[in-house]
């Protein structure tokens, strides 16, 4: 088959001929239709993620997320599945085959069905961004009626957020952007109240929307954003930070998180325990089946261009960034 591969000692993604694998025991093996890709996809091919990237002497196939079809299964997989539409989450977990080439085969629980009614494009979308947001979002109440400030609306986590907060009817969904391109993709995905974080009155403008605060908090950037963040939250907040660089350090003002009975929390989808991760995959599986979720505006690329593909994401397209190979 043919894959994008780096490893064998480079970083370099380069389009080469492997065998394609079998599925082992309680796996599938899926012809890929589309592939997306993640920050997490590029950074992990730079060894900055902390997570082991391919050996110094082996090869690695990147991308988590993707969606195709179904063409063999390995032992203990019903012989049904063959030929099911399926949307694909953390690939290249633990694997060398990412879903960046022709085939990638992947535990059977990790393909989820994808209805006739969602494009291949969707499902390549859904898995790091939508169950992260759907971790973010999901406390022990109900998030019906909670007001819920997504930062970073326009991106492919803010842009699950305020999807997956509306098909659970939130109440008021403020998101946070850098500027009107990144607020027309807020409104559009279901965001009641869009606000420029850079600009001043920020705050001023979250409480005249949610008035008696945020209860949830969808956070791409705790470090920046906490002041904001404590300026606009209801008592009993739940903030959950999912990204950080390197040299990001948060200052907690204790007193003030105390007094609220603020709860900080923070997430990486590769640690989440399987349950969680069960019940993320569940909600987004309810929220694709009633047509609740949406593609961003796509940027595609060929196999070939894998390389290009994952430098459009480092730099920050403003879309989802896809590849395909039907
Ligand atoms: N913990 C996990 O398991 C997990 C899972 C998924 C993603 N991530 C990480 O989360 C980050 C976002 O992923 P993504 O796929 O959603 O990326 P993305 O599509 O590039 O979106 C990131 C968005 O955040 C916005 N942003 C940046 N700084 C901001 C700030 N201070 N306040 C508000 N918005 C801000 C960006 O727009 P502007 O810069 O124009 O504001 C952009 O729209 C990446 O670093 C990724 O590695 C972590």
């Amino acid at each position: 088959m043919l894959a994008a591969v780096y490893g064998n000692g480079s970083t370099e993604l380069t389009l080469q001929e492997l065998p394609t694998p079998e599925p082992g025991p309680g796996m599938v093996r899926v012809k890929v239709a589309v592939s997306g890709v993640n920050p997490t996809d590029w950074k992990t091919r730079k060894g900055l993620t902390g997570r082991t990237p391919a050996s110094a002497d082996s090869f690695q196939v990147p991308n988590q997320d993707g969606a195709g079809t179904i063409d063999a299964v390995g032992d203990g997989v019903d012989e049904a599945r063959i030929g099911e539409r399926v949307w694909l989450l953390m690939a290249a977990h633990n694997s060398r085959y990412g879903t960046a080439a022709e085939y990638t085969v992947l535990p059977s629980e990790q393909a989820i069905t994808l209805p006739d009614t969602a494009s291949f494009e969707l499902g390549a979308s859904l898995g790091v961004p939508a169950l992260t947001a759907a971790y973010c979002l999901t406390a022990h109440e109900p998030l019906a009626g909670a007001a819920v400030l997504v930062s970073g609306g326009a991106g492919a986590v803010g842009h699950a957020a305020i999807e997956l907060a509306r098909f659970e009817q939130a109440g008021q969904i403020v998101a946070t952007v850098s500027g009107p391109e990144k607020a027309a993709l807020a409104r559009t995905a279901g965001a009641d109240t869009v606000v420029n974080y850079r600009a001043a009155g920020a705050a001023e403008q979250i409480r005249a929307a949610a008035a008696h605060g945020i209860d949830r908090f969808v956070e791409v950037a705790l470090d920046q954003n906490l002041e904001l963040d404590l300026a606009v939250a209801a008592p009993r907040a739940l903030i959950t930070a999912y990204a950080a660089d390197a040299q990001s350090v948060a200052q907690v003002a204790v007193r003030r998180l105390m007094a609220a009975n603020i709860t900080l929390r923070f997430m990486l989808l590769y640690a989440v325990r399987p349950a969680e991760r069960r019940a993320a995959v569940e909600l987004t599986r309810r929220a694709l089946a009633a047509g609740a979720l949406t593609t961003l505006p796509l940027h595609r690329f060929t196999l070939a261009q894998a390389a290009a593909a994952h430098d459009a994401v480092e730099r920050g397209a403003v879309g989802k960034v896809v590849i395909d190979l039907s």
